[in-house]
């Protein structure tokens, strides 16, 4: 659509109240272990990114949250779109006994065999012992370094969310997605993300939508000026 078709668009807007705000973004099936070292996997989507750090949005009462706070550590596994039934299998579980009351009115049960209930395959990381989801095609690795709670100021949402700063330890990829010739990099044309949107599954369109002007800084510029390459001579 064109900028001009957008007018009337504009002119017509209107003011809204939803209830949940989560405008699309990709899924993470977060690893971590219970207190008697068992494996719990569980989905998310209110994670975002910046240098070597993620942080994620997360509900207090989730076992992964006390999971992580406790051993301060985590797998970030990033299922890729065609992994949708197994993300779907995991919705609406908790690996809470008993249930938090908020979730049993939603519908959620008990769940302790989150991996056999998914049909992914657990493996402990290399660098922390929460597991490791080998279907993913990207599985992260990382440590808890602050947890800040959310909503501080608001009488009803005080003490229900937490957002955990991680930082990236270790990162696997499938080969399948990574860049030709160049090993440090997902191809983003071979990458498909699951990514959910107020609730519903979707994938990414195939193919660039047009010429990036950002895709144009070389990637390795993201880097600290140390750990960049250095030109060969
Ligand atoms: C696709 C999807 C996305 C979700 N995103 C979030 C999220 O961003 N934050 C959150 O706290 N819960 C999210 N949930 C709900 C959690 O999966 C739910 O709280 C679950 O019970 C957590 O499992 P646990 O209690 O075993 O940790 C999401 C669920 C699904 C299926």
């Amino acid at each position: 659509m064109t900028l001009a078709a957008r007018k009337d668009f504009r002119l017509s807007s209107q003011i809204i109240d939803p209830a949940i705000l989560y405008f699309g973004t990709p899924v993470v099936l977060i690893g971590s272990c219970n207190d008697d070292d068992s494996f719990n996997l569980a989905p998310m989507s209110s994670a975002w990114w910046v240098g070597q750090r993620c942080m994620l949005g997360l509900a207090s009462n989730s076992k992964t949250t006390g999971n992580i706070l406790r051993s301060g550590e985590c797998v970030l596994n990033l299922p890729s779109s065609d992994l949708v039934g197994a993300v779907d299998r995991l919705a609406r579980t908790t690996g809470s006994d008993p249930v938090p009351q908020g979730k049993l009115h939603r519908g959620y049960r008990f769940e302790a065999d989150k991996f056999g209930v998914s049909r992914l395959t657990p493996q402990k990381g290399d660098a922390v012992a929460a597991p490791r989801a080998l279907e993913c095609p990207v599985q992260i690795e990382a440590r808890l370094m602050q947890a800040h709670p959310m909503a501080e100021e608001d009488v009803v949402w005080r003490g229900h969310l937490v957002a955990l700063e991680l930082s990236v330890v270790r990162i696997h990829v499938h080969p399948s997605i990574v860049m030709e010739g160049q090993d440090d990099r997902i191809d983003p044309d071979k990458w498909r993300p699951l990514i959910m949107s107020f609730q519903q599954y979707y994938g990414l369109a195939l193919g660039r939508l047009q010429h990036s002007v950002l895709g144009e800084i070389p990637e390795a510029y993201y880097r600290p000026p140390s750990r960049r390459p250095q030109p060969a001579g």
